[in-house]
């Protein structure tokens, strides 16, 4: 089924949020090492972004490792990050290919130099591109930036360079890492897990959740496309009632 022609482009999220999860589940059903699910789920990433950059998407954030994470045996951890620096290396073309910008949120100093290293090059040889910023997040965790931001805040109090009295939604955005991108309308996580994990706390609290069973390397482009037309028939109402938002 090809769900896209009946997407209204009239009514797209600007920023989807996705939690890629179900990997390791997706390794086990078919007697493999986890790490085998990781690499099919690269599959998936370059899919649903080309998928969303297709339809006018602006943003696509995919949380990719978070910093629960790290607790992982380290032959994981270790082969995520082989991962990530492989398929950054390998997927830059395929990004210039479709104009779209890559950037990350988070921790991404605790990161091995090599990880970095490939990142900063991908940044760099993308940030020309204009038609979708696909951000990933590693080493995220929104507790983490929370606190990050608190403590610049609190800095900036302490030297008078903010009152108490500015501190309002608006500055507080500034102080996350998403500062440069709108909050996602529609948040996606795969694998039939119903929860957040520390991602985008503050930037989801009016995102519309979208749950499937399908574990992440499984997901396709018509999945995506399905989450967007459940989206468009969502009433989002912004603690106002029915009535006040059809007659808008
Ligand atoms: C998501 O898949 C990928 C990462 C968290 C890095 P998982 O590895 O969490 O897969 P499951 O949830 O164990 O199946
Ligand atoms: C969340 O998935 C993090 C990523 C997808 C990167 P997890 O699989 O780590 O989440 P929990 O710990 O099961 O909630
Ligand atoms: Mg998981």
């Amino acid at each position: 089924m090809n769900f896209k022609h009946e997407i209204n482009p009239e009514k797209l999220p600007q920023h989807v949020a996705i939690i890629m999860d179900g990997n390791g589940r997706w390794a086990k059903q078919k007697g493999k090492l986890r790490i085998f699910g990781h690499q099919n789920g690269v599959t998936a990433v370059r899919d649903t972004a080309e998928a969303a950059a297709e339809i006018g998407v602006k943003y696509l954030t995919l949380y990719a490792f978070s910093t629960e994470n790290w607790n992982r045996p380290k032959i994981e951890v270790e082969a995520l990050m082989t991962l990530l620096v492989a398929t950054i290396n390998k997927e830059t073309t395929t990004l210039l290919k479709n104009d779209i910008k890559l950037e990350t949120i988070g921790d991404t100093e605790s990161l091995p130099e090599k990880c970095r290293k490939e990142l900063a090059e991908a940044i760099e040889k993308t940030k020309h591109c204009k038609r979708m910023t696909l951000v990933l997040a590693l080493s995220y965790s929104s507790k983490w930036e929370i606190i990050n931001g608190f403590k610049n805040i609190a800095e900036k109090v302490k030297t008078g360079k903010i009152n108490v009295d500015d501190i309002d939604e608006n500055l507080i955005d500034e102080y996350l890492c998403t500062k440069n991108y709108p909050d996602p309308e529609l948040m996606i996580r795969t694998s039939g897990e119903h929860r957040i994990s520390n991602f985008l706390l503050w930037q989801l609290a009016y995102a519309e959740f979208y749950f499937t069973e399908k574990l992440w390397p499984d997901f396709s482009k018509d999945d995506f496309y399905q989450a967007i037309l459940d989206y468009q028939k969502r009433e989002r109402r912004f603690g106002k009632t029915s009535e006040q938002i059809s007659n808008q």
